[in-house]
């Protein structure tokens, strides 16, 4: 718990640091997410979302990352994933496979271009299990397109 705590601290300060401009403007702290419960997924990145549909735990991952979610991606992405407009919403992120490998992709690296954060690595801050939860969680509110 200690050791949960330190590290929260050290990720307020990489963020400070890390983000700047972006989460000055978006005020955004990154939250301990609770994933008691969630299946451990050790430090190697899965491609795929292991909490899909017919994971014993995809239920508890839904729950877990809708309120993970509003935690750590809603200040810039819209409360409940609906986007005010400026930054994707990601209720249109493709389904499946290939929106997995979108989303990890974007979660790991963030969106960075001319030196500018526009998104930060949220990896970084954010455990792969709250992160595969709020993907779950999305896709339990995707919108087809
Ligand atoms: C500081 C603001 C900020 C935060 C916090 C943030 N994002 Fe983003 N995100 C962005 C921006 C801006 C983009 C668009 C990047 C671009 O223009 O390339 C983006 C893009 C994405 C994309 C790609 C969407 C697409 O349609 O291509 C995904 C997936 C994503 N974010 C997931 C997340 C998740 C999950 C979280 C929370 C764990 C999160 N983001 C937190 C700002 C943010």
């Amino acid at each position: 718990m200690n050791h949960y705590k330190n590290t929260l601290k050290m990720t307020a300060l990489g963020l400070a640091l890390v983000a700047g401009q972006a989460f000055a403007h978006g005020n955004v702290t990154p939250q301990a997410v609770d994933t008691k419960g969630l299946e451990n997924l050790g430090e190697e990145w899965r491609d795929t979302n292991p909490y899909r549909e017919g994971h014993p735990q995809h239920d508890l991952a839904i729950q877990v990352g809708a309120s993970a979610y509003n935690q750590n991606c809603a200040a810039c992405h819209g409360l409940d994933g609906i986007s005010g407009g400026i930054n994707p919403d990601l209720r249109y992120l493709e389904t499946g496979d290939y929106g997995d490998e979108w989303f990890k992709q974007r979660v790991i690296n963030g969106a960075v271009r001319d030196g500018r954060v526009y998104m930060p690595r949220m990896a970084d801050f954010v455990s792969q299990e709250a992160l595969w939860a709020i993907r779950t969680w999305l896709e339990s509110v995707a919108v087809e397109q």
